[in-house]
């Protein structure tokens, strides 16, 4: 991390820190569709990204762009309502400058979500799934990128960024809830655009379970910095290669109605057993 990114992390603390203050354990990452999840939180105060310094202003669509500061389930909580991706135009350290301000705060849980194309024939939209492990098509991703020459080695385990507790933790709320809960591999694509036809095929040979635009920065740098990280993908429609119906809007928003619901179960149920 260069000078002038730990100044402008340090002005975005302060931004927040003055207007609220919590010391939040658990930090939650919102992304399409899970937005509503933010409803169940107890909000002491909400933030719009355009009001922390140095915050990019979100532009995806379905996603408000609030950091929402409170108690769920009497848990302190820092929660990003929107996120911001690669595709949008920020760099790595902007695009996951509100971890690096968790961070700051206190966080040592960080809740991940995304919506995501169900690749894995099992997979349907409305269907969770866990994140296991990632392949990393973006590049660049790597919060070391971005750090002094002279700390070019890894700082962190990849195989290690998804930890095992939690995922076997948030099976076990799955099943005593009585829900299906997949687990597998995300690939993270630059987007915005989704895959070709030709490149759904390419990674379902290649083991991926789903596909998205996000996660793997924000979880890359939790991770370098020691918080212990879960991430779960919405299946927001399925993408086989052999019948390319295009996904409406409405598809994606009854997806995330549906998920909704095991998402807020997840989250809680984690925090309670941490
Ligand atoms: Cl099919 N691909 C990507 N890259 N992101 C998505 C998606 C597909 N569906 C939802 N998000």
């Amino acid at each position: 991390m260069n000078e002038n990114f730990k100044t402008q992390v340090a002005e975005s603390v302060e931004s927040v820190s003055s207007r609220w203050k919590g010391t939040p354990r658990f930090g939650i990452v919102l992304g399409t569709g899970a937005g509503i999840v933010a409803e169940h939180i107890q909000a002491q105060a909400t933030l719009p990204y355009g009001s922390i310094a140095n915050f990019p202003v979100s532009t995806a669509t379905g996603h408000k762009g609030n950091l929402v500061c409170g108690t769920l389930d009497g848990h302190e909580v820092v929660a990003m309502q929107g996120r911001f991706h690669l595709y949008e135009g920020y760099d790595v350290d902007h695009a996951t400058l509100p971890i690096h301000v968790m961070h700051a705060l206190g966080v040592e849980v960080l809740f991940v979500s995304n919506a995501a194309g169900g690749l894995n024939p099992k997979m349907d939209s409305g269907d969770v799934m866990l994140i296991e492990s990632h392949v990393d098509f973006m590049n660049r991703t790597s919060p070391q990128i971005a750090a002094e020459p002279t700390l070019g080695r890894p700082s962190f385990r990849s195989d290690q960024v998804y930890d095992r507790d939690l995922i076997e933790s948030a099976h076990s709320i799955a099943r005593k809830e009585g829900f299906a809960l997949h687990q597998g591999v995300y690939a993270a694509m630059l987007g915005p655009n989704y895959e070709t036809r030709a490149e759904y095929r390419m990674l379902r040979r290649m083991g991926i379970d789903v596909a998205g635009m996000s996660t793997v920065p924000e979880v890359n740098v939790a991770a370098r910095s020691g918080i212990r990280t879960m991430a779960m993908s919405i299946v927001t429609n399925v993408a086989n290669p052999d019948s390319l119906e295009p996904t409406s809007g409405e598809e994606v928003i009854e997806a995330a109605r549906v998920a909704a619901p095991k998402l807020k179960a997840i989250v809680s149920g984690v925090m309670a057993s941490c």
